[in-house]
């Protein structure tokens, strides 16, 4: 996930290392490649970027030395645009004058890279934050003064995004927020922005935080908030801020984890735009279609994903594909694996051993290794033959809950896509998500505390839930460190109905097709004295036979997994804190695991 700082003092001063230590600061979100630029008395635009770590590019670049009245820094985490020097931020307009980052995504950059092009403008990336220049240089050039030209930009950019600007011979940088977070602060003698609290906090404690739509212009002595529609005034006084640096990254909530859970109605509209700006989208849909044969990779999580996008994958497209545990890929299926034979390797980290191995044993058939991984620049990206990411930003909790809901929207993406279809059933998608954090929310905290004390849980699904109920299970059992397994309903029977006695928690996770088939599981572990709570959409067959109900605002039935996993998820976290466990780092795990 991209950040970006800017702050503007009212003497020359040592910028160099106050956006060191910011870009330090911004580092946690994540990224590929990072820039800096300053401007200063005699008003050049000094700017400074690479691919690296801050420490790294700094040290390379000086840095340190950079001196100026008005400064910025960006780190950048590659959507549009491969992770290069070229499309590091920030970027400069046509003539150099004029210095700007951002952070989001410009969904359609693709379109207005053309057309600045065709405008004769210095296009020298193909990264969306130059995009965020070039617009307002198009209404420099039309005479405009640089506040409008930001305002005007803005109606030209689409999507969610943030940026800060600046121009030579002037005193101030400008900043707007359309989406993307922003939050402003006052100290003595200069004024700063940023993405978020964290960046700003050992700087002052005297913050304005903007809202969407609103544009902030820095000086040295103070700012101003307008609105960007038309330009009036807004007055919006600071406010000090008490938050701890740590406190802050977590966005107010206790844990990564459930600030992650949170951002999932965000990430999920960030995968929707960028798929459907993708130009890898389509290689990589022709080649699931000729595929001889078809293989989705993964572990853990991301194989959980894998089952579900199978599914999608015959349902929608009627073409099979086999999910299957990276190790056992390699063991079972590569020695029969030849040329026409497709993997889709899926990976949060892409760094995964066990994946890397079996993407490498397929490559070595002749078969060809497509990629869906989260962290740009992994491994997994550069190995593979096409790849598209996840969009997530950084995933800093150890149990993966935003990856997992954007690899099952990939998968679903790419089997209506296989299908001839477009994307349109997944628009409702990120305000489902949304309406269904909310709808289970009280119902899971009411909940956890009747079942911390058990050890021993069973989570069942069918058909497209069925992935869900093995996520949710690994869910649980990373976090709270009791058994949970997850299991395809109809198998219930087949062994582990032997284990219910009275009270023995099972949770049915029931898609809006499988009721018949979930009231008789229902019935069968009831009987038996089983406590039986059902995620599904309301249905009184549902409620008529199970315990208790945790119900989805209702949706296409192919949504329905991906909103199934959510109360699942939160229960986990409430579980794992009810049982007094850190969920963000459960003992013996590790998010991304390199060994065999
Ligand atoms: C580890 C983590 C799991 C994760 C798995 C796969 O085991 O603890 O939560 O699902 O690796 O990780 P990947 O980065 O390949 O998705």
């Amino acid at each position: 996930m991209c950040g970006i700082f800017g702050i503007v003092t009212e003497r020359e001063q040592e910028l160099g290392p106050i956006l060191i230590e910011a870009g330090k600061r911004l580092s946690y979100r994540g990224y590929d490649s990072v820039g800096f630029a300053t401007m200063d008395a005699s008003q050049t635009v000094d700017l400074r970027k690479d691919v690296g770590k801050v420490g790294d590019v700094a040290g390379g670049h000086g840095v340190a030395g950079m001196k100026g009245l008005r400064g910025m820094t960006q780190l950048r985490w590659a959507t549009f645009g491969a992770p290069s020097q070229a499309n590091a931020q920030p970027h400069l307009d046509s003539t150099g004058d004029m210095v700007g980052a951002h952070n989001g995504n410009v969904v359609n950059n693709a379109e207005l890279r053309a057309q600045f092009m065709a405008e004769g403008m210095a296009v020298r990336s193909t990264n969306d934050g130059e995009s965020c220049v070039h617009a307002v240089e198009r209404y420099l050039r039309e005479g405009l003064g640089t506040q409008e030209a930001v305002r005007r930009a803005c109606a030209d950019l689409e999507g969610d995004y943030a940026f800060v600007i600046g121009r030579k011979n002037e005193d101030c940088l400008y900043a707007v927020k359309m989406g993307s977070g922003l939050v402003a602060g006052l100290g003595d003698g200069f004024t700063c922005v940023g993405s978020d609290l964290p960046c700003l906090l050992p700087l002052t404690r005297k913050i304005v935080r903007l809202r969407d739509g609103e544009m902030v212009i820095l000086r040295g002595g103070g700012i101003e908030v307008r609105r960007i529609a038309d330009g009036t005034l807004v007055d919006r006084p600071a406010q000090d801020v008490e938050e701890t640096m740590e406190a802050a990254q977590k966005g107010g909530y206790p844990h990564f984890m459930l600030k992650e859970i949170h951002e999932q109605p965000k990430v999920a509209q960030d995968l929707l735009h960028l798929l459907g700006a993708s130009k890898h989208m389509k290689r990589f849909v022709d080649r699931l279609k000729g595929a001889r044969n078809l293989y989705f990779v993964g572990c853990g999580t991301s194989y959980h994903a894998c089952v579900l996008g199978s599914v999608y994958m015959a349902r929608l497209a009627g073409k099979a594909a086999v999910p299957v545990l990276a190790p056992q890929f390699t063991a079972q299926y590569v020695p029969a694996l030849g040329p026409g034979d497709v993997g889709v390797f899926v990976s949060q980290s892409g760094e995964t051993k066990d994946v890397l191995g079996a993407l490498e044993a397929a490559r070595a058939k002749g078969a060809t290794v497509l990629g869906l991984a989260n962290v740009l620049g992994s491994s997994l990206m550069h190995a593979s033959d096409v790849y598209l990411p996840l969009a997530c930003g950084f995933e800093i909790s150890v149990p993966a809950t935003k990856t997992f809901t954007n690899q099952c929207v990939a998968f679903l993406a790419l089997a209506l896509r296989a299908a001839g279809k477009d994307l349109t059933v997944l628009d409702a998608l990120p305000s489902l998500i949304e309406a269904t954090l909310g709808a289970v929310d009280g119902p899971v905290k009411e909940l956890a505390p009747t079942l911390a004390g058990r050890n021993d849980l069973y989570c069942l699904g069918y058909g497209l839930t069925y992935a869900i109920a093995l996520e949710g299970a690994l869910k649980i059992k990373e976090v709270t460190y009791t058994h949970c397994e997850g299991m395809l309903s109809t198998e219930f029977k087949h062994g582990p109905l032997s284990a219910v006695d009275e009270g023995f928690p099972i949770l049915f996770v029931a898609g809006p097709e499988d009721v018949p088939l979930m009231v008789s599981g229902i019935n069968e572990t009831a009987c038996r004295g089983a406590r039986t709570v059902v995620i599904a959409q309301e249905d009184p067959r549902l409620r008529a036979n199970a315990r208790g109900v945790l119900v989805l605002p209702p949706s296409d039935p192919l949504l329905a997994p991906i909103l199934g996993v959510i109360p699942l998820q939160l229960l986990s976290y409430r579980l794992s804190v009810a049982r007094g466990h850190d969920p963000d780092f459960p003992r013996n795990l590790s998010k991304t695991l390199t060994v065999d």
